[in-house]
């Protein structure tokens, strides 16, 4: 479904965030995946040349990060240190994520405000005390519902066991505040009828629908038989439930309660990625309780798929979590974040294997995309000493990157960021036909050819610079690299300042530019791990 025009707001940021995520242990592909999902999308919208905020962050309190600081013998804050410090802050370099903030929730200027918004409801009447009792998943932190649990078998047996992780649940009884959930039910199916792509894809949206028609429970928002947390304001017996703690941080990042001018710019966020797992909290709860305070909410929620092994979502639990270095080492940042966004539909489950890894990057990377950058550059270096040749028109070039280019900008106003992809990678196959069919290397053996080489050679560098800029968000080293080796950096300036919606128009490289081959933009991999 198309996205209806938002209210124009020329001051206001386009803010995107990633989930926050829980530091008891440290980052694998599958927590990699969404944050460079943001990260191309952002990067995509600064290439636009848009005022952008790309927030992402780390989830420290709760008992799941508790459990794994008392098993590792440290206090949490001083686990959650070393996670945030040693593992996840650095996870970011290795995927080349160009964040604007990074929120830890233990941080003031998240706790503070939490406080004060949880009180204010709390004055509102929203809260009240009572007690629950019921099913929890520590590994979800989430309450839940007994008709979802599977029966456990084997060493579970008897048990009720987590859909998601398979582990069993455990049974709390607790005197705990409740914030009115219920009272929402009408106001956000009217919020979701007039916001009709609130929640993307459709599935997710059918999920939010149905789960909300089917009637909402009061939620529990406190903890009492455990103290890591924000303390609650109004009763320091108790800690605040550590997801309605973490929905917060969206807001508290963007400067609410603090800098109201930021908040301004920033709020409502554009765009909350989410795992499917974590959607009801986003699309259900979170709006209830912007809504309970008077605050706008977010203009979407997308939930994407998982990665799967063996059929089962990667995780750290159940030891099939793969660090994103493994990866990276071998075929690098760019590849990385170039695979898993071109190989799974944004919005689907997916799985990993190194073959099938290995196999685009060779075909599309390597030999469609570096091959045509070599041979290129090679070939303006051999015949032109690397000067580019004057400027040309090659319509069928030209009218194929203006397709390109909008088919491309209308995949991500949908955040098919694979319908992107697909879109530059269909101009790299047409433009690596042209340069087959027109065989530069046999017009250069005749003289008397000469203005078609060169025009051959101006359109495919022309071609090119399209392709580098359409694929820069998604593979900056890479494109950088070729960007420069066409002599656009000279000629045009950084590559972060050419316009994507102006990719498409023929032309802009000068004749003359010097063009220069660089290292191999994709370089062999000799050997690739197993398993
Ligand atoms: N801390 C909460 C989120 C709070 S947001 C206010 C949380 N953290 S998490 O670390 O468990 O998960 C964070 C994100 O990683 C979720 O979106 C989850 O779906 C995603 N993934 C975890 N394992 C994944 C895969 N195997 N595949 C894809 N995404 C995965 O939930």
């Amino acid at each position: 479904m198309p996205d209806g025009p938002p209210a124009p707001r020329p001051d206001k940021a386009y803010y995107v965030t990633t989930p926050i995520y829980y530091v008891n242990d440290a980052p694998h592909i599958g927590h990699a995946y969404t944050t460079v999902a943001g990260d191309v999308l952002t990067r995509w919208h600064r290439q636009r040349g848009e005022d952008v905020w790309y927030l992402t962050g780390t989830d420290e309190h709760g008992q799941k990060v508790l459990q794994a600081a008392d098993a590792g013998g440290v206090t949490p804050q001083e686990w959650t240190d070393r996670l945030v410090e040693g593992e996840w802050k650095p996870v970011l370099e290795t995927i080349d994520v160009a964040n604007d903030d990074f929120i830890r929730t233990t941080e003031q200027r998240h706790t503070e405000r939490v406080r004060d918004f949880w009180q204010t409801l709390h004055d509102a009447g929203q809260v009240y005390e009572g007690s629950y009792e019921g099913p929890y998943c520590v590994a979800c932190e989430e309450f839940k519902l007994p008709g979802e649990l599977l029966d456990g078998e084997g060493d579970h047996a008897g048990q009720k066991l987590c859909p998601i992780h398979g582990r069993p649940v455990e049974m709390l009884s607790e005197k705990n505040y409740f914030f009115r959930l219920s009272d929402f039910g009408d106001k956000l199916l009217a919020f979701y009828e007039a916001n009709p792509t609130f929640v993307q894809p459709e599935s997710a949206r059918n999920e939010v629908l149905s789960f909300v028609r089917s009637g909402l429970q009061d939620l529990s928002i406190t903890r009492s038989t455990f103290n890591w947390g924000i303390p609650v304001p109004w009763d320091d017996a108790h800690v605040l439930y550590v997801w309605i703690d973490a929905l917060l941080n969206y807001a508290t990042a963007a400067g609410y309660g603090t800098d109201p001018e930021r908040f301004a710019r920033l709020w409502p966020a554009d765009v909350h990625l989410v795992g499917k797992d974590i959607l009801r909290f986003h699309a259900v709860i979170w709006p209830a309780m912007l809504m309970a305070a008077g605050l706008e909410p977010p203009r979407k929620v997308f939930a994407n798929g998982w990665l799967l092994v063996g059929g089962e979502k990667m995780s750290k639990t159940k030891l099939t979590g793969i660090p994103p270095r493994q990866i990276t080492d071998v075929f690098g940042s760019d590849a990385f974040r170039y695979y898993f966004l071109r190989a799974i539909p944004f919005g689907q489950d997916g799985s990993f294997s190194w073959e099938d890894m290995s196999a685009r990057y060779k075909a599309e990377l390597a030999d469609q995309l570096g091959n045509l950058a070599s041979r290129l550059t090679s070939m303006v270096g051999r015949y032109r000493d690397g000067r580019l040749p004057e400027k040309a028109d090659e319509p069928v070039l030209a009218e194929a990157a203006a397709t390109a280019v909008a088919t491309a900008e209308e995949a991500i106003d949908r955040i098919d960021l694979q319908g992107a992809i697909l879109a530059a990678m269909d101009y790299v196959r047409v433009v690596n036909n042209y340069v087959t069919d027109n065989a530069p290397w046999q017009v250069a053996k005749d003289e008397s050819r000469a203005a078609d080489l060169d025009r051959i050679l101006y359109s495919t560098a022309e071609a090119l610079r399209v392709v580098a800029v359409l694929l820069n968000p998604v593979m900056p080293k890479a494109c950088r690299t070729l960007w420069s080796s066409l002599g656009a950096e000279a000629a045009l300036g950084p590559i972060s300042g050419a316009r994507v919606q102006d990719a498409g128009t023929w032309g802009q490289l000068p004749g003359g530019a010097t063009v220069t081959k660089s290292e191999p933009l994709f370089p062999r991999i000799e050997e690739t791990p197993t398993g």
